[in-house]
Protein backbone atom coordinates (compact mmCIF):
# COMPACT_ATOMS: atom_id res chain seq x y z
CA UNK A 1 0.00 0.00 0.00
CA UNK A 2 1.33 3.68 -0.98
CA UNK A 3 0.07 5.38 2.56
CA UNK A 4 2.13 5.02 5.52
CA UNK A 5 0.66 2.95 8.40
CA UNK A 6 0.73 2.47 12.14
CA UNK A 7 4.05 -0.02 11.82
CA UNK A 8 5.70 3.55 10.58
CA UNK A 9 5.53 5.57 13.88
CA UNK A 10 6.70 4.96 17.06
CA UNK A 11 3.14 5.76 18.91
CA UNK A 12 4.90 5.25 22.62
CA UNK A 13 3.95 7.78 24.74
CA UNK A 14 2.17 9.82 22.27
CA UNK A 15 -2.12 10.68 22.18
CA UNK A 16 -3.23 8.68 19.25
CA UNK A 17 -6.27 9.59 17.77
CA UNK A 18 -7.97 6.19 16.62
CA UNK A 19 -10.76 6.32 14.06
CA UNK A 20 -12.53 2.89 14.04
CA UNK A 21 -15.76 1.48 12.63
CA UNK A 22 -17.91 -0.14 15.80
CA UNK A 23 -20.88 0.58 13.64
CA UNK A 24 -22.47 -2.92 14.60
CA UNK A 25 -25.84 -4.27 14.35
CA UNK A 26 -27.27 -4.47 17.84
CA UNK A 27 -30.82 -6.24 18.73
CA UNK A 28 -32.17 -5.21 21.68
CA UNK A 29 -28.98 -3.15 22.90
CA UNK A 30 -26.67 -6.43 22.35
CA UNK A 31 -24.60 -6.80 19.62
CA UNK A 32 -25.36 -9.55 17.01
CA UNK A 33 -22.19 -9.26 14.88
CA UNK A 34 -18.70 -8.38 16.44
CA UNK A 35 -16.40 -8.86 14.29
CA UNK A 36 -16.00 -4.59 13.03
CA UNK A 37 -15.06 -4.96 16.97
CA UNK A 38 -12.39 -7.47 16.43
CA UNK A 39 -10.78 -6.71 13.02
CA UNK A 40 -9.89 -3.16 15.06
CA UNK A 41 -7.93 -5.38 18.00
CA UNK A 42 -4.57 -5.39 15.77
CA UNK A 43 -3.96 -1.68 16.11
CA UNK A 44 -5.27 -1.05 19.31
CA UNK A 45 -2.97 -3.69 20.68
CA UNK A 46 0.12 -2.61 18.39
CA UNK A 47 -0.64 0.65 19.82
CA UNK A 48 -1.27 -0.10 23.27
CA UNK A 49 1.65 -2.03 23.48
CA UNK A 50 3.80 0.60 22.26
CA UNK A 51 2.53 2.70 25.32
CA UNK A 52 0.85 5.17 23.59
CA UNK A 53 -2.79 7.19 24.90
CA UNK A 54 -5.16 5.72 22.55
CA UNK A 55 -8.43 7.89 21.87
CA UNK A 56 -10.45 5.56 20.09
CA UNK A 57 -13.69 6.96 18.28
CA UNK A 58 -16.78 5.20 16.13
CA UNK A 59 -20.12 6.06 14.68
CA UNK A 60 -23.16 3.90 15.55
CA UNK A 61 -25.88 3.93 13.15
CA UNK A 62 -27.63 7.01 11.87
CA UNK A 63 -28.67 9.10 15.03
CA UNK A 64 -28.25 12.35 12.30
CA UNK A 65 -26.93 14.73 14.85
CA UNK A 66 -29.12 13.91 17.54
CA UNK A 67 -28.48 12.05 20.68
CA UNK A 68 -30.31 8.59 20.87
CA UNK A 69 -29.97 6.40 23.94
CA UNK A 70 -30.36 3.40 21.62
CA UNK A 71 -27.12 4.06 19.81
CA UNK A 72 -24.82 4.87 22.94
CA UNK A 73 -21.77 3.18 22.57
CA UNK A 74 -21.74 1.17 25.89
CA UNK A 75 -22.29 -2.16 24.69
CA UNK A 76 -19.57 -1.73 22.17
CA UNK A 77 -17.25 -0.48 24.71
CA UNK A 78 -17.99 -3.39 27.13
CA UNK A 79 -17.39 -6.09 23.94
CA UNK A 80 -14.30 -4.08 23.12
CA UNK A 81 -13.29 -4.51 26.77
CA UNK A 82 -14.27 -8.24 26.87
CA UNK A 83 -11.75 -9.06 23.67
CA UNK A 84 -8.63 -6.66 25.47
CA UNK A 85 -9.15 -8.33 28.87
CA UNK A 86 -9.46 -4.54 30.44
CA UNK A 87 -11.90 -2.05 31.27
CA UNK A 88 -12.94 0.36 28.25
CA UNK A 89 -14.09 3.35 29.34
CA UNK A 90 -17.13 5.54 27.23
CA UNK A 91 -17.15 9.27 27.61
CA UNK A 92 -20.77 10.59 28.05
CA UNK A 93 -20.19 12.87 24.75
CA UNK A 94 -17.51 12.90 21.92
CA UNK A 95 -17.17 16.71 22.98
CA UNK A 96 -17.02 18.86 26.42
CA UNK A 97 -15.02 19.40 29.59
CA UNK A 98 -15.32 16.47 30.95
CA UNK A 99 -13.86 14.42 27.54
CA UNK A 100 -11.14 16.91 27.56
CA UNK A 101 -10.34 16.05 30.98
CA UNK A 102 -10.52 12.47 30.77
CA UNK A 103 -8.17 12.49 27.86
CA UNK A 104 -5.84 14.46 29.64
CA UNK A 105 -5.80 11.96 32.71
CA UNK A 106 -4.71 9.26 30.17
CA UNK A 107 -1.70 7.50 30.93
CA UNK A 108 0.98 5.48 28.71
CA UNK A 109 -1.03 2.12 27.40
CA UNK A 110 -4.49 3.52 28.37
CA UNK A 111 -7.36 3.90 26.24
CA UNK A 112 -11.13 5.33 26.09
CA UNK A 113 -13.68 5.56 23.77
CA UNK A 114 -15.47 8.33 22.66
CA UNK A 115 -19.17 8.80 22.59
CA UNK A 116 -20.88 8.51 19.15
CA UNK A 117 -19.53 11.07 17.07
CA UNK A 118 -22.83 11.10 14.89
CA UNK A 119 -24.56 12.38 17.86
CA UNK A 120 -23.25 15.61 16.41
CA UNK A 121 -24.54 16.53 13.03
CA UNK A 122 -21.12 18.20 12.44
CA UNK A 123 -19.16 14.92 12.38
CA UNK A 124 -21.18 14.12 9.04
CA UNK A 125 -20.95 17.62 7.58
CA UNK A 126 -16.91 16.87 7.80
CA UNK A 127 -17.42 20.53 9.86
CA UNK A 128 -13.77 22.64 10.08
CA UNK A 129 -14.18 22.87 14.01
CA UNK A 130 -15.75 19.86 14.89
CA UNK A 131 -12.53 18.24 13.02
CA UNK A 132 -10.71 20.99 14.95
CA UNK A 133 -12.06 19.76 18.57
CA UNK A 134 -11.58 16.33 18.04
CA UNK A 135 -7.64 16.74 16.59
CA UNK A 136 -6.74 18.70 19.76
CA UNK A 137 -7.52 15.68 21.67
CA UNK A 138 -4.17 13.50 19.81
CA UNK A 139 -0.57 14.32 18.18
CA UNK A 140 -0.99 11.61 15.66
CA UNK A 141 -4.44 10.48 13.65
CA UNK A 142 -4.93 6.28 12.88
CA UNK A 143 -7.82 5.34 10.35
CA UNK A 144 -8.74 1.81 11.07
CA UNK A 145 -12.25 2.19 9.89
CA UNK A 146 -12.14 0.58 6.21
CA UNK A 147 -16.34 0.31 6.73
CA UNK A 148 -16.33 3.94 6.71
CA UNK A 149 -13.62 5.38 4.36
CA UNK A 150 -15.88 6.19 1.85
CA UNK A 151 -17.24 9.10 3.65
CA UNK A 152 -15.52 12.27 4.22
CA UNK A 153 -16.62 13.17 7.61
CA UNK A 154 -15.10 15.14 10.23
CA UNK A 155 -13.35 12.33 11.95
CA UNK A 156 -12.20 10.31 8.57
CA UNK A 157 -11.36 13.54 6.57
CA UNK A 158 -11.07 16.55 8.33
CA UNK A 159 -9.17 15.38 11.20
CA UNK A 160 -6.64 13.67 8.84
CA UNK A 161 -5.39 17.37 7.83
CA UNK A 162 -4.52 18.45 11.09
CA UNK A 163 -2.30 16.01 12.40
CA UNK A 164 -0.15 13.56 10.78
CA UNK A 165 -2.11 10.36 9.71
CA UNK A 166 -1.61 6.78 9.33
CA UNK A 167 -3.42 3.86 8.32
CA UNK A 168 -4.25 1.30 10.65
CA UNK A 169 -3.25 -2.82 10.35
CA UNK A 170 -7.66 -3.23 9.42
CA UNK A 171 -7.28 -0.42 6.29
CA UNK A 172 -4.36 -1.85 5.03
CA UNK A 173 -5.34 -5.31 5.07
CA UNK A 174 -8.41 -4.50 3.32
CA UNK A 175 -6.63 -2.23 0.48
CA UNK A 176 -4.52 -4.88 0.16
CA UNK A 177 -6.79 -7.66 -0.56
CA UNK A 178 -9.45 -5.46 -2.58
CA UNK A 179 -6.56 -4.09 -4.50
CA UNK A 180 -5.20 -7.81 -5.43
CA UNK A 181 -8.85 -8.64 -6.45
CA UNK A 182 -8.90 -5.72 -8.79
CA UNK A 183 -5.68 -5.26 -10.16
CA UNK A 184 -4.06 -8.49 -10.21
CA UNK A 185 -6.46 -11.48 -9.92
CA UNK A 186 -5.56 -15.00 -10.92
CA UNK A 187 -8.01 -16.18 -13.88
CA UNK A 188 -10.15 -17.18 -13.85
CA UNK A 189 -11.57 -14.40 -11.85
CA UNK A 190 -15.79 -14.57 -10.83
CA UNK A 191 -17.75 -12.09 -9.39
CA UNK A 192 -20.27 -13.37 -7.50
CA UNK A 193 -22.83 -10.38 -6.83
CA UNK A 194 -26.41 -10.75 -4.86
CA UNK A 195 -28.48 -8.56 -2.57
CA UNK A 196 -31.46 -7.08 -3.15
CA UNK A 197 -31.30 -3.60 -5.61
CA UNK A 198 -28.45 -3.53 -8.77
CA UNK A 199 -29.44 0.20 -8.73
CA UNK A 200 -26.80 -0.08 -5.51
CA UNK A 201 -24.26 -2.49 -7.84
CA UNK A 202 -24.26 -0.88 -11.54
CA UNK A 203 -21.11 0.76 -10.67
CA UNK A 204 -19.73 -2.40 -9.49
CA UNK A 205 -20.80 -4.76 -11.98
CA UNK A 206 -19.75 -2.25 -14.66
CA UNK A 207 -15.94 -1.98 -13.62
CA UNK A 208 -16.10 -5.34 -12.66
CA UNK A 209 -17.20 -6.70 -15.94
CA UNK A 210 -14.23 -5.32 -17.62
CA UNK A 211 -11.81 -7.46 -15.81
CA UNK A 212 -13.95 -11.12 -14.92
CA UNK A 213 -14.78 -13.91 -17.24
CA UNK A 214 -17.71 -15.17 -15.18
CA UNK A 215 -20.65 -12.88 -13.45
CA UNK A 216 -22.93 -15.23 -11.15
CA UNK A 217 -25.93 -12.88 -10.35
CA UNK A 218 -29.01 -13.81 -7.90
CA UNK A 219 -30.29 -12.30 -5.16
CA UNK A 220 -33.65 -9.86 -5.60
CA UNK A 221 -31.18 -7.82 -8.01
CA UNK A 222 -31.35 -10.67 -10.43
CA UNK A 223 -34.95 -10.16 -10.92
CA UNK A 224 -34.37 -7.08 -13.03
CA UNK A 225 -32.13 -9.28 -15.14
CA UNK A 226 -35.14 -11.77 -15.33
CA UNK A 227 -37.38 -8.89 -15.97
CA UNK A 228 -35.13 -7.57 -18.74
CA UNK A 229 -34.91 -10.54 -20.19
CA UNK A 230 -38.92 -10.42 -20.93
CA UNK A 231 -39.94 -12.99 -17.98
CA UNK A 232 -42.52 -12.16 -15.20
CA UNK A 233 -41.18 -11.88 -11.30
CA UNK A 234 -44.49 -11.45 -9.88
CA UNK A 235 -44.62 -9.50 -6.96
CA UNK A 236 -40.91 -10.35 -6.65
CA UNK A 237 -38.36 -7.16 -5.28
CA UNK A 238 -37.35 -5.47 -8.69
CA UNK A 239 -36.53 -2.22 -10.55
CA UNK A 240 -38.44 -2.58 -13.87
CA UNK A 241 -36.52 1.27 -14.30
CA UNK A 242 -33.23 -0.28 -14.50
CA UNK A 243 -34.32 -2.92 -17.01
CA UNK A 244 -32.29 -1.04 -19.33
CA UNK A 245 -29.11 -1.05 -17.34
CA UNK A 246 -29.47 -5.25 -16.80
CA UNK A 247 -29.94 -5.07 -20.69
CA UNK A 248 -26.97 -3.41 -21.29
CA UNK A 249 -25.07 -5.34 -18.86
CA UNK A 250 -26.08 -8.85 -20.47
CA UNK A 251 -25.20 -7.18 -23.77
CA UNK A 252 -21.39 -5.76 -22.62
CA UNK A 253 -20.76 -9.43 -20.86
CA UNK A 254 -21.87 -11.26 -24.58
CA UNK A 255 -19.47 -8.99 -26.01
CA UNK A 256 -16.76 -8.99 -23.62
CA UNK A 257 -17.27 -13.41 -23.86
CA UNK A 258 -17.87 -12.81 -19.84
CA UNK A 259 -20.46 -15.92 -19.07
CA UNK A 260 -23.25 -14.81 -17.07
CA UNK A 261 -25.68 -16.79 -14.75
CA UNK A 262 -29.12 -15.85 -14.01
CA UNK A 263 -31.37 -18.37 -12.38
CA UNK A 264 -32.75 -21.11 -13.81
CA UNK A 265 -35.11 -21.92 -10.82
CA UNK A 266 -36.24 -19.99 -8.04
CA UNK A 267 -37.29 -20.07 -4.43
CA UNK A 268 -41.00 -18.40 -4.63
CA UNK A 269 -43.27 -17.38 -1.54
CA UNK A 270 -46.82 -16.18 -1.26
CA UNK A 271 -45.56 -13.37 1.07
CA UNK A 272 -41.86 -12.79 2.69
CA UNK A 273 -42.35 -13.69 5.87
CA UNK A 274 -41.35 -16.63 8.30
CA UNK A 275 -43.87 -19.86 8.05
CA UNK A 276 -45.12 -18.32 4.96
CA UNK A 277 -45.98 -21.44 1.88
CA UNK A 278 -43.06 -21.87 -0.57
CA UNK A 279 -42.52 -23.84 -3.58
CA UNK A 280 -39.78 -23.83 -5.90
CA UNK A 281 -40.42 -23.69 -10.04
CA UNK A 282 -38.44 -22.68 -13.09
CA UNK A 283 -37.79 -19.01 -13.54
CA UNK A 284 -40.61 -18.29 -15.81
CA UNK A 285 -43.23 -19.84 -14.19
CA UNK A 286 -43.57 -17.33 -11.23
CA UNK A 287 -47.02 -16.77 -10.53
CA UNK A 288 -48.19 -13.07 -10.49
CA UNK A 289 -48.99 -12.83 -6.60
CA UNK A 290 -45.74 -14.88 -5.67
CA UNK A 291 -42.35 -13.04 -4.07
CA UNK A 292 -39.06 -15.19 -5.41
CA UNK A 293 -37.33 -15.42 -2.38
CA UNK A 294 -34.34 -17.48 -2.98
CA UNK A 295 -32.66 -19.49 -6.32
CA UNK A 296 -33.67 -23.19 -6.69
CA UNK A 297 -31.60 -26.29 -6.40
CA UNK A 298 -31.20 -26.49 -10.45
CA UNK A 299 -29.28 -22.61 -10.00
CA UNK A 300 -27.04 -23.53 -7.40
CA UNK A 301 -25.83 -26.50 -9.63
CA UNK A 302 -25.48 -24.32 -12.66
CA UNK A 303 -23.48 -21.67 -10.31
CA UNK A 304 -21.32 -24.58 -9.15
CA UNK A 305 -20.23 -26.01 -12.22
CA UNK A 306 -19.73 -21.93 -13.71
CA UNK A 307 -17.17 -21.56 -10.74
CA UNK A 308 -15.68 -24.96 -10.69
CA UNK A 309 -12.52 -23.83 -12.07
CA UNK A 310 -12.74 -20.39 -11.20
CA UNK A 311 -9.19 -19.15 -9.36
CA UNK A 312 -10.46 -15.51 -7.62
CA UNK A 313 -13.91 -15.04 -6.68
CA UNK A 314 -15.51 -12.15 -5.41
CA UNK A 315 -18.88 -12.39 -3.48
CA UNK A 316 -21.32 -9.29 -2.12
CA UNK A 317 -25.06 -10.05 -1.59
CA UNK A 318 -26.94 -12.85 -0.52
CA UNK A 319 -28.66 -15.27 -2.97
CA UNK A 320 -31.97 -14.53 -1.25
CA UNK A 321 -33.69 -13.40 1.88
CA UNK A 322 -31.32 -15.46 4.16
CA UNK A 323 -32.42 -13.51 7.31
CA UNK A 324 -35.39 -16.02 7.04
CA UNK A 325 -34.06 -19.73 7.14
CA UNK A 326 -36.28 -21.65 5.05
CA UNK A 327 -35.07 -19.02 2.21
CA UNK A 328 -31.30 -19.20 2.97
CA UNK A 329 -30.44 -22.39 1.30
CA UNK A 330 -28.94 -20.52 -2.08
CA UNK A 331 -26.71 -18.31 0.00
CA UNK A 332 -25.15 -20.82 2.32
CA UNK A 333 -24.91 -23.30 -0.55
CA UNK A 334 -22.77 -20.38 -2.16
CA UNK A 335 -20.84 -19.84 1.72
CA UNK A 336 -19.75 -23.47 1.56
CA UNK A 337 -18.91 -23.78 -2.23
CA UNK A 338 -16.60 -20.51 -1.86
CA UNK A 339 -15.22 -22.31 1.62
CA UNK A 340 -14.56 -25.37 -0.38
CA UNK A 341 -12.77 -22.92 -3.35
CA UNK A 342 -10.71 -21.31 -0.78
CA UNK A 343 -10.01 -24.12 0.88
CA UNK A 344 -8.44 -25.49 -2.95
CA UNK A 345 -6.14 -22.70 -3.20
CA UNK A 346 -8.25 -20.32 -4.72
CA UNK A 347 -8.41 -16.54 -3.42
CA UNK A 348 -12.28 -15.75 -2.25
CA UNK A 349 -12.88 -12.13 -1.11
CA UNK A 350 -16.01 -11.67 0.58
CA UNK A 351 -17.63 -7.77 0.32
CA UNK A 352 -19.02 -6.73 3.85
CA UNK A 353 -22.55 -6.58 5.14
CA UNK A 354 -25.59 -9.56 4.99
CA UNK A 355 -22.56 -12.20 3.01
CA UNK A 356 -20.08 -11.58 5.11
CA UNK A 357 -22.59 -12.11 7.89
CA UNK A 358 -24.13 -15.29 6.24
CA UNK A 359 -20.37 -16.89 5.86
CA UNK A 360 -19.77 -16.14 9.85
CA UNK A 361 -23.30 -17.56 10.85
CA UNK A 362 -21.80 -20.55 9.21
CA UNK A 363 -18.53 -20.81 10.83
CA UNK A 364 -16.78 -20.38 7.43
CA UNK A 365 -14.65 -16.88 7.92
CA UNK A 366 -11.92 -18.50 9.00
CA UNK A 367 -11.64 -20.44 5.60
CA UNK A 368 -11.92 -17.68 2.77
CA UNK A 369 -9.17 -15.48 2.04
CA UNK A 370 -10.61 -12.07 3.16
CA UNK A 371 -14.14 -10.69 4.92
CA UNK A 372 -13.95 -7.73 3.98
CA UNK A 373 -15.08 -5.16 7.03
CA UNK A 374 -16.91 -2.33 5.03
CA UNK A 375 -20.26 -2.49 2.68
CA UNK A 376 -20.47 0.54 0.60
CA UNK A 377 -16.82 0.59 1.07
CA UNK A 378 -15.63 -2.39 -0.45
CA UNK A 379 -18.03 -1.59 -3.07
CA UNK A 380 -17.19 2.15 -4.04
CA UNK A 381 -13.42 0.49 -3.86
CA UNK A 382 -14.27 -2.43 -6.15
CA UNK A 383 -16.31 0.59 -8.52
CA UNK A 384 -12.38 2.06 -8.88
CA UNK A 385 -13.37 4.96 -6.73
CA UNK A 386 -10.91 6.67 -4.49
CA UNK A 387 -11.78 6.08 -0.51
CA UNK A 388 -11.36 10.15 0.72
CA UNK A 389 -10.39 8.62 4.20
CA UNK A 390 -7.76 6.77 2.63
CA UNK A 391 -6.49 9.20 0.02
CA UNK A 392 -6.39 12.12 2.82
CA UNK A 393 -3.55 9.40 5.00
CA UNK A 394 0.09 10.35 4.63
CA UNK A 395 1.84 9.18 1.51
CA UNK A 396 4.93 6.73 1.97
CA UNK A 397 7.86 8.45 0.54
CA UNK A 398 9.10 6.57 -2.72
CA UNK A 399 11.47 4.56 -1.52
CA UNK A 400 10.79 3.94 1.71
CA UNK A 401 9.94 0.37 2.67
CA UNK A 402 6.77 -0.67 4.61
CA UNK A 403 8.03 -2.45 8.44
CA UNK A 404 6.72 -5.90 8.22
C1 LIG B 1 -21.35 0.95 7.21
O1 LIG B 1 -21.93 0.24 8.04
O2 LIG B 1 -21.42 0.73 5.97
C2 LIG B 1 -20.46 2.04 7.71
O3 LIG B 1 -20.33 2.00 9.09
C3 LIG B 1 -20.92 3.39 7.21
O4 LIG B 1 -22.18 3.70 7.75
P1 LIG B 1 -23.13 4.73 6.98
O5 LIG B 1 -23.59 4.05 5.73
O6 LIG B 1 -24.23 5.02 7.95
O7 LIG B 1 -22.29 5.94 6.66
Amino acid sequence: MDKLTVRDLDASGRRVFVRVDFNVPLEDGKITDDQRIRAALPTIRLLLGQGARVILASHLGRPDGKVQDSLRLRPVAARLGQLLGRPVPVTGDALGQGTEDAVKRLRPGELLLLENLRFHAAEEKNDAEFAKALAAYADIYVNDAFGTAHRAHASTVGIAKLLPAYAGLLIEREIVMLSQVLEDPERPFAAVLGGAKVSDKIKVIDNLLTRVQILVLGGGMANTFLLAQGRSVGKSLAEPDRADDARRILASAAARGVEVILPVDVVVAKEVTRGSEYKTLAAEKVPASWHIVDVGKQTIARMTDALATARTVFWNGPMGVFEIPSFAAGTRAMARLLAEKAQGGATVVVGGGDSAAAVHQLGLAETMTHISTGGGASLEFLEGRELPGVTVLLDRPAGVAANS
